[in-house]
């Protein structure tokens, strides 16, 4: 397997207050370039502390991170980020937004033209071209989180890093926003990591659900390959034996293997 990000024997102690907290210990894991890696886990187990080493915002303490074969320096935009509150700046309307992050990558290399061309596309793709105009706040939480996505999008990552981008919205707009996702990746290709809660949205998504063990000193308990064939349909997959046995194999691990946060 040609590996495009590389965690290698990482290791994640932070100083508090109360001395050495080991958040993640001996994390090994290969990446492959246009894949959609899911991380699952209880809460605090350390799915946002690997998706921040990813992201290169925090540094680990030990062992290497690789991406395209040089070891992640700090944060890029090769690497892009969509967060869970999808943190616009509210006096700007979503175009602006957006433009803010393509100026930072390609004003060097591009006219203004070109760089409005390229955030209008964007933003069509995820289905705001209607919206593109108005403030943060005139516009719904599912169309805030599609302008994050679309500004994260718009750098051309090499790598799209999303830590819990649904957690916060209704299902119904969640299961759009995951239908817009998967075709979203099919066309762009983009190496993806996404932290999630949700059984049945790591299952859809996924190539690979990576499944994490309680902390302290988390680490990757199982991996999960999930082989459902592309496009995916939520509506057939309901009724589809093996969407179930993926989705059994996840939960038995998070209620049987990990049912306990605090006792590993
Ligand atoms: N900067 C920090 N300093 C000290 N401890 C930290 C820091 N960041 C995270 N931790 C601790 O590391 C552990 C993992 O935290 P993390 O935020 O990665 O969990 P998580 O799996 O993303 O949880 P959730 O699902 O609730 O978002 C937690 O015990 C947390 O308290
Ligand atoms: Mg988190």
């Amino acid at each position: 397997m040609e590996k495009f990000v590389s965690i290698e024997n990482v290791g994640m102690t932070f100083d508090t207050k109360k001395g050495k907290f080991v958040a993640l210990r001996d994390v090994n894991l290969g990446i492959r370039q246009g894949e959609f890696v899911s991380l699952i886990g209880h809460s605090g187990c350390g799915k946002s502390t690997l998706l921040n080493l990813i992201a290169g915002l925090t540094l680990p303490t030990t062992g290497a991170m690789i991406c395209a074969g040089r070891e992640i320096p700090g944060p890029g935009p090769e690497r892009a980020v969509v967060f869970q509150n999808h943190s616009l700046l509210p006096w700007l309307t979503c175009f602006e937004n957006v433009y803010l992050a393509v100026e930072r990558v390609f004003s060097e290399t591009e006219t203004r033209v070109q760089l409005k061309a390229r955030t209008q596309s964007v933003l069509e793709l995820v289905g705001l071209a209607h919206a593109m105009h108005k403030y943060p706040g005139e516009i719904s939480g599912g169309m805030k989180q599609r302008v994050g996505i679309a500004r994260a999008l718009a750098m051309e990552p090499k790598v799209l890093l999303m830590d819990e981008p649904f957690g916060a919205l209704d299902a119904l707009t969640r299961a759009r926003l995951q239908d817009e996702l998967m075709a979203i990746c099919e066309k762009t290709q983009a190496t993806t990591v996404m932290v999630t809660h949700d059984v049945d949205e790591a299952v859809l998504l996924s190539d690979r659900i990576v499944m994490m063990t309680n902390g302290p000193a988390a680490t990757i308990g199982e991996v999960l390959e999930v082989k459902l064939p592309r496009p995916r349909d939520r509506l057939s997959l309901t009724q589809n034996a093996d969407y179930m046995a993926y989705r059994s194999a996840v939960i038995e691990f998070l209620y049987t293997k990990q049912s306990h946060p605090l006792a590993a």
